[in-house]
């Protein structure tokens, strides 16, 4: 296992410890925060965690990728091509009666490594965790709204790392935020769902930005069967409410094809940006995609956005964990949520707040009340 001095999960690597320690407390983190509630991934994350030889698989990801969920999405792909191995009974998007996770899983998921080694170490080389969560559009519903509101204007709305696209169609989905009403496209199939709080007088109708664009690094082709495959497998096997709006959401991206071109965060932002048209209001959107940039480029693409901001009012709207976007304040109790940090550029003025906070998947979302925390 030959340390990567070049990755930039070694930002702000304690001295004297491993790339393999540290992502083994990172599996072991990832089972105890994210997967409280999914007995598989956890048990998985764990047996991982104590494995130097399944840990050295993740450490040949790509720059940015050295993480559990890399190695979970390749193998859960995989399971799902080979309904007959061992390790797939444990799986419930393999087997319509799932075995609860035992004594005999890890030696399951030993084996079916190394049946699936060459497969399994290309996918994690060459392929990123590019999760398109489609309930994000909950977020975007109600923030939309608010920057359309405040500017008194139509939206034009470029989201960076779009994936394949899917929160930017937010007008074709239907909502539910808990208050007995369905707000959105009622007939959609893409059934969304969110409990919010915070927010009064949301409309029935979602936003409708009248030019959107989304920017990739690798945009996700939803055409293309292995793509597609590829970012189901992305989503966590226990959760069958995730899998069933993906799908329904690929299914309709190839009715109506989200606009998403290749190109880099920090690249392509201010060309995008030009393109967009003068007469409305401009808001770039980012969703866990900072957590994948280095931190130098998190700085690179503020230095960008201020210098679309100081051309045309503008708003950001970013939406990550803690302590990724650069300069953003929380307190200790929110370290496991999702923070949405929006920064508004208006005739040269800038004001940045901490607008809400959310789960990664936004089966929840609170709208502060513009107090910082304490
Ligand atoms: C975890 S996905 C999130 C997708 C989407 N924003 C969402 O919330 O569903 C992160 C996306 O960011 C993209 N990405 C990562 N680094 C990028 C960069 N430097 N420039 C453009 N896109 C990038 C990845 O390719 C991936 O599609």
């Amino acid at each position: 296992m030959t340390p990567r001095r070049d990755s930039p999960d070694a930002d702000g690597a304690a001295a004297g410890t491993s790339h393999a320690d540290r992502l083994a407390d990172w599996f072991r983190r990832f089972a105890e925060v994210e997967c409280p509630d999914l007995p598989l991934y956890r048990a998985l994350c764990l047996i991982v965690a104590e494995h130097p030889g399944l840990l050295s698989v993740v450490l040949d990801a790509r720059p940015g990728q050295w993480r559990p969920n890399i190695l979970l999405a390749a193998v859960h792909l995989l399971v799902r091509r080979d309904p007959d191995a061992r390790l797939a009974a444990y799986f419930p998007t393999a087997s319509s009666t799932p075995r609860p996770p035992d004594d005999a899983l890890a030696s399951a998921l030993a084996e079916f490594i190394e049946r699936h080694a060459d497969e399994i170490a290309e996918l994690v080389s060459t392929r990123s965790t590019q999760t398109n969560e489609v309930n994000r559009s909950c977020l975007w519903f109600v923030a939309w709204h608010e920057e359309q509101r405040a500017a008194n204007a139509q939206l034009a709305v470029i989201e960076v790392g779009a994936s394949a696209g899917l929160n930017l169609m937010v007008e074709r989905y239907s909502y539910d935020f808990g208050d007995g009403l369905l707000r959105g496209d009622r007939a959609s199939s893409v059934r969304l769902g969110c409990a919010l709080s915070g927010v009064r007088d949301l409309p029935a109708d979602a936003p409708q930005p009248v030019w959107r664009l989304g920017i990739d690094r690798e945009p996700i082709d939803l055409a293309d069967a292995d793509k597609r495959d590829w970012l189901q497998a992305c989503i966590w096997p226990e959760q069958p409410e995730r899998h069933a709006r993906y799908v329904a959401a690929a299914a309709s991206a190839l009715e109506a094809t989200p606009p998403v071109i290749r190109g880099d965060a920090v690249g392509s932002i201010s060309a995008a940006a030009a393109a967009a048209p003068d007469d409305a209001h401009l808001v770039i959107v980012t969703s866990w995609v900072l957590t994948y940039l280095r931190r130098d480029d998190r700085v690179a693409l503020r230095a960008a956005l201020d210098a679309i901001g100081e051309r045309r009012d503008l708003t950001w709207l970013s939406a990550e964990g803690a302590g990724v976007v650069p300069g953003l304040r929380t307190v200790d109790a929110w370290r496991n949520d999702t923070l949405v940090h929006r920064v508004r550029w208006r005739g040269g003025h800038v004001d940045e707040q901490l607008v809400a906070r959310c789960h990664p998947h936004l089966r929840w979302l609170e709208w502060l009340d513009g107090s910082p925390p304490a």
